[in-house]
Parts: C-alpha cells; structure tokens; sequence
C-alpha cells in the first residue's frame, strides 16, 4: 500500500550522445576534448566538476543567475555583463506553474493540483507530471517551476489550489509522485522540476514583507515534513525558496537552507530563489541559495567579485553554488538532450486531454448526497444548468475557462490558456439527450430568472464559484457574485438541487442543509464539461476525497487570531506572523479542539459504499526500528462498482504532545458489488514521514516515541470503523514484575506454609498499560495469569515473568513456597524382650520436630521421647502424639503395653555387635510394628531431618536397669 516510487536522485545516470558546443535542441556529436564534461559515461558530479574546472571565476558566476545560466551565448543582461559561457551548456527556458504549462497555447489545461491532491492517486500525480513535462519540453521548456506544496495553516491562502492539500504525508507523497513524473516520466524529453516554496510560506497577504515565526518542533514537523517526504520520494533537481521571511531570516537568505532543506531533508540539488526574494548576495550565497531567479540584481559579478573581495565570501562557496547548478543540470538530464528550440505548435495530445479529465473525475469529491445522485433522468425530464460557469459564453465576463485554472492578474485571466474549455452546457446537454432528457441553461445574473428557470426543471444543478490565485488571498469563504445566494434562491425553487462547487479552497456552504447534493470540482480545466457530467450521471463513480478541512466558519480555523493570520505590522513595515497554533493545523486542529468541521479531511462519498472489517495489527522492534503490518478487509457492499481510498491513521501516545492524529498511509482500492479485498499496509518508522517519531529540540533528532498508539482505518479521518492498540518500547524496558503471597508470610514454624498459598503476580511497564503476566509451577510451563493458588503439602517453586506488547519479557522472579499442611505420623510399640515402649514417629514434607509422651491420665504432662520407655508396671498405658517442624501436631495416639499383642518366641539371639540398618529388622526381634533387634543393649535416639522420616540410630547406653 505504500508508495513505491522509482528511487532517484538529482545525479542520473548519462543520457544519450552530447551535443556541439553552443547547439540547443538539435542533438549533434561533440568533441571531448573540447568539452569533457559530455563523456556520458562520468557521473554529473563528474561532469560538473570538469565543466567548472574548465570555467573562469567569471563563467562560474554566469550559474548562479536564472538568465546568465539559461542563456548561454548571451553576455548582457539588463545591463549586467558576463564573459561568454563554456562550451556544451545547454539554453534552458524555465516555465512557471505547477499546474500546467502556464500562459501557453497549445498545452493541456489540467485541473487545479488541488484536484489532483484530491484523488489521493500517485500514479495520476506521475501521470500528470509527465505530461505536462513533455508538453513543457515540447514548448521549448526543460525547467517546471512546480510543484508546490504547503500546510495549509489557513484556508484563505490564495494559492491553495497550486498546492497538494493540508497533510505532509499525502502532499509529500503525491508531490514525489508528480516529481518523479516531471523529471522522469519520458527520457526522451528531459525536464527538471524545482520544488517550492521552502519554507513557511502559507499566505499570499503581505507574503514579500512577513515574518513566518514559529518554533522548532513546529517547523521541523508540520513545514519542513512535507518537504522531506517529496524529497525522499521525489527527488527534485531544484527547490525555491519562499518571499517571506523565517523568524526574522528571509528564506532565500535564511540558514535553514543549508541545516535543513540539504542537512536534515537530504536535498542534493539547487536552490533557486523565488522572483525577487533575494535579499543580499554574499549572506544569501552563503546560506545556501545557489541561483538568483529571473534578471541578476544581488548575485551580479560585481556585488560578487566585491563579497569576495571584503571577505564575506568566498571562491570556494561560489564554486559550490555554480557546481549545485551545473551538477542538477546535467543529472536531469538537459545538457544531453536540450528542449527544442522551435517549440512544438500543439503539445496537447489526445492521451493528455483524456488525463485532464481523468483528473477531474477522480479529484472532484461528492461531499453530500441525499440520493438524487446519480441522475436518473428519464424521458421528458428538465434539467436546469444554472449559473455563469456553466457555459463558455461568458456572463458579466464569467464563463467556464474562468474557472478552468488558477486566477492570473496580469494580463492573461488564467495561469493556464484554457483555449479548449468542454464547458458543463454541451456536455451536459448531450449526456442528457442520451438519457433522452434535455438542458435549460440560465447564466444566474437575475436569480429571479434563474429560480424560475429552477422551479420548471425537474433537477436543478447549479454552479457556485469564486476565482483565487497567486498575489492576493480570498476575503472569505463566501462564493463570488452572489452565489450563496443564487444556489439558496435555486434550492428554494427546486427540491431537487445539486450544486457543484469551482473553486480552490473551502467555501462555508450557508445553503447545505437546503441542497440534495454538493460535488466539489475544484478548478476542473479544461476537459470539465464531460468529466462532470460524467460524475453527476454515475458513468464515473465519484471516488476523490478532501486533500483539506472545510470549517463551518472562519472562526473554527486554527488561525482566527490577526496575529496568526493575517500577522501583524511592526514598526520595520514587517508583518510578524505569528504561527501559535503550532503543530495544530489542518486536521489536527479540529480533531485535538473537538471542532466538528463542515467537511472534514479525507471526507468524500461514492455511490457505493464500502465496509471495513477485520482488523490485524502486529508490530515489531528491531534495533530501534519498529513497523506495524495492519492489514484489513474491504468490501464494496453496494450494487454498484466503486473505488474506495482507505486511509490509515496513527495517534500518537499522550507523551508525544502531539495533536490529533497522522494520517501514515492510504490507497486507492477498486472492487467490484459484493467484492472484498485484503488492504495491507507497513506503518514503518524509518520511513521519510517518520510515523512514530517527533523531533527533539534537545537533541535535533527525530525520535521514536515509546508508548501506546491507536491505529484507526477508514473513508476519512472523521469516520474510522476499525481501531486497535500498538504499543512501541524501542528502549525494550522490561515490564517490572511483582509478586505478593496470601498468607503474606509462612504461617506455621521454620519457614513452613501451613495452608494454602495464593501467590498474585502483578507487573508493570514504561509503556505498555497491561502486560501479560504468566507463571510455572514446578516446571509444568507457562501459564498466562497472575495468580495461582498452591495447596498441595511439598516443597514447590513458582516462576513469575511478564511480556509486554512489544514483546519484551522482565527477569524472571522465584518464589520458594514449603507447604506442610498434614500432621506427622505417629505409633507405639511394645518391645517386650526389652520390657520398653518405642514410639516411631514420621513426617513426610517438614520432617518430625519433636515425639512427646506422657503416663495416660487426664491432663497429661508431655515429656520428650528420647527413647524407649521402660515399663514400669505390666499395665502401663501411655498418650503419644508428635509434632512436625512445621509446627502441626499429631492426634495423641494411646498405648496400652499390657494389651499390646505378646512379643513372639525369638528363635534366636544375634549378638548385639551389629548395628542393623535401620528398619531393616532382625529375625526374632521383639517389636511390635519396626522389628528391631537390639540384643537388650541398644537404645534410639532421633536425629530429625527436615522434610523426611525420622531416622532411628543404634547407640550404645549400658543394659538397662529396669524392666
Ligand atoms: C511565484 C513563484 C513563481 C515565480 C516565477 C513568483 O511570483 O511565487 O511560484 O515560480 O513567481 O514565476
């Protein structure tokens, strides 16, 4: 699911044969010698390195000016001399636009890239960009000023249709598919593309004279990620630095060139500056800005021989500048195989009309329906097209090529021709007859007219619109010419009412509650007509999303404030811009406010709908490197064939301090009714969105944050059916593992449990909230569970250890648990031969603690057994009973010597120098249940061994005296 763009960087592998020296466009043989730096078979950093060895002080500086570098053979510039170029340097025309090839005829009109972000489509953003890089090539232009990306910090930005929408992974990742496009899409006509603006450049008001002032963390992860995830992807030969400044610097002069966009985002091409936007020579050469756009004015070779001369600069730096230049250059491609010098008449062709369209469709997002989508027109049905943009016949100079692209102040209306406008009215109007319905146009100029026209009309679709472009952002988030109102007196007229929105940002939609269904086309270009059309109609199943939040109000947006937006005048005339917010723009905003938006990011229906079930997540660490597979189903559980763009999202742990939510990944999946598909996705944390990481202004790193995540999968960021847990210990902290035990302590004598033991394990963790506990009794395994209870008498270990998610296992903990809840056992026996009374006593688990006897009676006052107990009298009985080391006691056993059962006739007497293992008895001896013979000399005493039987020994105490 992840992109997977062509790797690449700015230094390409050689192209085909060099040209002759001076020769643009026609492809000739080259000598060598003369020109070493055309040995296709050199790297461009070789080949740079041996055009600049070549070059005098003088031709180096000719690199870093826009005009002195693309003109080769022109010496004079605005008054401004340069020696004649080296040899084999290409003439190059850089053409502006992201969108198109701009103020051209024979080009495409494609829509607005806000459309394009609106498809969430790589391979339509590399589509795009090849093709409008052949066309540019074509037309004599090998340099693409585009594309643009910015964050979208407020929806009045007057540029917000040049750029890819308000998220930096899906900005980044269309923007490097639409560069990858642009630079590579067709070897045969190479073409470079300049990434801009860098950086902080989020409004058109006051953007030469502003301040964009905001923190580190902030830059790093809301303004500079997108960039980064371009470059890592996309790999541009150029950036643009932007008009304002950053916290004071302007960014064609500010630091951050060299620390950021080429330190920390790996940008090895150049840098050219915005029209304008250079401020100084030597400071700006030195923060990194290699190429001065458009005429030279700063980077001249005077102010440059004078910066080199006082100090501020040096050879060294001019050389690295000149080198990032010619190195791009070449990497792209352009030496080998310039641009034609005699522009091609028509560079459109059919492929890419049918590609503006394509992009249309799939970048138009259904934002409502209440089911009058599809139209159904049947015979004999009215369909009433209303408002100014639905005919190339222009109303109060309003037409459909109005809105076709951008808005343009300076003499053409538009950034792109928009010569071949298919406006709504014909292709609506033969879309209808086949469906055998009919169209009744009103321009909207007398909404009277046009409720009216709506009133008679069995469906009323009526287009709202305002038009937005570079210099100047919008008021506010009305629609132009009265069209809120024209739409709300139309609904009014008609129940049956669509609208369809032209415009390149978010719009309040007063009437929303009023209209059966709203289709946001964006600015469609030229290929509108028919791809509309086509949506309304369900010919094409609506499938674009929003690359942006639309707010209720202007209120709701993060930047309400005069000091966030439009920043506020200081006394140097600069407009301090104060970016407060922080991280929390875009989605982010609304969903850590709880600001329910009118639309929010990702938001977009089709005229299917989809189901998303089964959920899997599983994570592993490796090395301080983690990754999450998910993996879901999708189905597509309406009656009709659709494509759906499941979106995948990462909120962060609360330690994080970051805002809402990522979005870390997304799809486009086509399924056919009743269809299902598996969707896998890798959220990986070396990745160039760095999904599980924030930056660190300690140590100027981005760093995986430990803890618990949420994943969430859905048709927005708003509407997430599935959700589930990961949990990220990178630092592999084992979870802390406690055991406690009830009775806390052993409750009989010498260390010994006497009933049973609970043993509860408990454990705890840096990250994970719930460890799994498991443990293994006496070896017989695993077992998850905290908590065991242990009754059976013997000596029993329990292991202890708990895992948390990310799979790290804490040492295991011992717990020794003696169990000893039976009594000893205990007899008597009479030893009639030796006229005495033996007790034998044992205890299996604790072992015997002491044998106690006493003269039968009432209260018997027990003496310790230490041996066989003479008989005094015939008729003595005794009590008995024993304790073990656990402290239990027998039963008192009783003995009556007299009843005992007669000792057997011994049939011989050993001699009494053997001593006989114990119990191993002796023919003829006279007890009653242990047959000892002792040969009236031995006597026992105990030696009492823990956990085990008593153990009678023979000693040798002298013949007993009574008996
Ligand atoms: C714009 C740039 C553009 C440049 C050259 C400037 O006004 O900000 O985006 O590339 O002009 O046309």
């Amino acid at each position: 699911m992840a992109l997977a763009l062509a790797a690449g960087g700015s230094a390409l592998a050689a192209g085909p044969a060099a040209a002759a020296p001076g020769v643009t466009g026609a492809r000739a043989s080259v000598d060598l010698a003369e020109c070493p730096w055309m040995d296709t078979a050199l790297s461009a950093d070789e080949r740079a390195g041996l055009l600049l060895d070549a070059s005098s002080l003088g031709q180096k500086y000719r690199w870093l000016n826009e005009q002195a570098a693309n003109t080769p053979e022109q010496t004079e510039f605005s008054g401004v001399s340069y020696p004649e170029q080296v040899g084999c340097t290409p003439t190059i025309v850089y053409t502006d636009g992201p969108d198109g090839v701009r103020f051209t005829e024979g080009v495409t009109a494609f829509p607005a890239q806000i459309a394009l972000a609106s498809s969430w489509n790589s391979d339509l953003a590399f589509d795009k960009g090849a093709a409008q890089a052949a066309e540019a090539w074509d037309k004599g232009k090998a340099g693409v000023l585009g594309p643009g990306i910015a964050s979208g910090r407020t929806p009045l930005s007057g540029r917000t249709a040049e750029y890819l929408g308000e998220d930096p992974l899906l900005s980044g990742t269309l923007g490097a598919a639409n560069t990858q496009g642009l630079e590579k899409g067709d070897p045969e006509k190479p073409t470079l593309a300049v990434l801009k603006h860098y950086v902080g450049n989020e409004q058109e008001t006051a953007r030469q004279t502003s301040s964009s002032n905001l923190d580190e963390r902030t830059l790093k992860e809301a303004y500079d990620l997108p960039f980064e995830i371009l470059i890592d992807g996309g790999a541009p030969a150029g950036v643009m630095c932007s008009y304002n400044q950053i916290n004071g610097v302007y960014g064609c002069e500010n630091p951050l060139l060299n620390t950021d966009l080429r330190g920390q985002l790996g940008f090895d091409g150049y840098v050219v500056s915005d029209f304008g936007a250079v401020h100084s020579t030597a400071d700006a050469l030195n923060a990194g800005l290699d190429q001065e756009l458009n005429r030279p004015i700063h980077y001249t070779p005077t102010l440059l021989d004078a910066a080199i001369a006082d100090g501020s600069l040096t050879e060294a730096t001019v050389d690295t500048a000149a080198r990032n230049v010619v190195r791009s250059y070449i990497g792209a491609g352009l030496f080998d195989k310039p641009a034609p010098t005699t522009p091609v008449a028509d560079a459109s062709t059919p492929e890419h009309k049918a590609l503006a369209r394509s992009i249309a469709e799939e970048g138009s997002v259904l934002l409502k329906n209440d089911g009058l989508l599809p139209l159904d027109a049947s015979d004999g049905s009215t369909i009433a097209l209303i408002g100014p943009t639905v005919s190339n016949t222009p109303t109060n100079g309003v037409s459909a090529s109005s809105v076709c692209s951008m808005s343009w102040p300076f003499g053409n209306p538009s950034t792109l021709n928009c010569e071949d406008v298919v406006a709504p009215d014909t292709a609506f109007t033969s879309r209808a007859a086949e469906a055998g319905a009919s169209v009744v146009v009103s321009n909207g100029a007398d909404q009277v007219a046009a409720a009216a026209t709506a009133a008679a009309a069995d469906v009323a679709i009526v287009f709202g619109y305002y038009r937005s472009g570079e210099f100047t952002d919008i008021p506010g988030l009305g629609l132009a010419d009265g069209g809120d109102d024209l739409i709300a007196a139309v609904a009014a007229a008609n129940p049956n009412t669509v609208v369809v929105l032209e415009t390149g940002s978010a719009t309040d939609m007063p009437w929303l509650d009023q209209v059966d269904g709203v289709l946001q086309a964006w600015y469609p270009g030229e290929q509108q007509g028919p791809a509309l059309a086509s949506l309304l109609w369900g010919d094409t199943n609506p499938s674009g999303k929003l690359p942006m939040t639309f707010p209720k109000s202007l209120a709701d947006t993060p930047t309400a404030t005069p000091e966030q937006y439009p920043g506020v005048v200081d006394a140097d005339g600069i407009t301090q811009v104060d970016y407060s917010e922080g991280l929390q723009i875009g989605h982010k905003w609304y969903d850590e406010q709880g600001i329910e938006p009118l639309f929010e990011f990702g938001h977009g229906l089709s005229y299917t709908s989809f189901d998303y079930s089964d959920l899997e997540l599983s994570t592993a660490v490796s090395g301080g490197a983690v990754e999450t597979t998910a993996s879901f189903t999708l189905t597509n559980t309406g009656s009709v064939a659709g494509t759906e763009v499941p979106q995948v999202y990462l909120t962060l742990p609360e330690s994080a301090g970051e805002p809402g939510k990522r979005l870390v990944d997304y799809d486009r999946v086509s399924l056919e009714p009743g269809a299902s598909q598996r969707v896998t996705t890798v959220i990986s944390s070396e990745t160039a969105d760095h999904p599980y990481s924030i930056w660190n202004v300690d140590t100027d790193a981005w760093e995986v944050v430990d803890g618990g995540y949420t994943v969430s999968v859905g048709s927005s960021s708003r509407a997430l059916p599935l959700s589930g847990p990961v949990v990220v210990d990178t630092a592999g902290t084992a979870p802390v593992v406690t055991v406690a035990t009830s009775p806390s302590a052993p409750d009989g004598a010498a260390g010994w449990f006497v009933s049973p033991v609970t043993v509860t394990a408990t454990a705890v963790d840096d990250v994970d909230s719930a460890p799994v506990v498991s443990t293994n009794l006496d070896g017989a395994g695993w077992v998850d569970g905290g908590s065991v209870t242990v009754s059976a008498d013997g000596a029993h270990t329990i292991e202890v250890r708990a895992t948390d998610a990310a799979g790290t296992v804490s040492a295991v903990t011992r717990v020794e648990l003696p169990i000893d809840r039976a009594a000893p056992t205990v007899s008597a026996a009479a030893d009639r031969e030796a006229g005495t009374i033996v007790l034998t006593a044992s205890d299996a688990t604790s072992g015997v603690g002491s044998v106690e006897w006493a003269p039968a009676g009432l209260a018997p006052a027990w003496q310790s057994y230490t041996g066989p107990l003479p008989v005094a009298s015939a008729g003595e009985t005794i009590v008995f009973r024993a304790t073990d080391v656990a402290g239990i006691v027998s039963e008192v056993g009783s003995f009556d010597y007299a009843a005992a059962a007669p000792t057997p006739t011994p049939t011989s007497t050993p001699a009494p120098s053997a001593s006989p293992a114990p119990g191993a008895g002796s023919p003829g001896g006279g007890l009653a249940s242990t047959g000892f013979a002792a040969g009236g000399i031995a006597a026992l005493a105990l030696l009492l061994v823990a956990g085990g039987a008593v153990t009678v020994l023979v000693r040798r105490r002298g013949v007993r005296s009574a008996g």
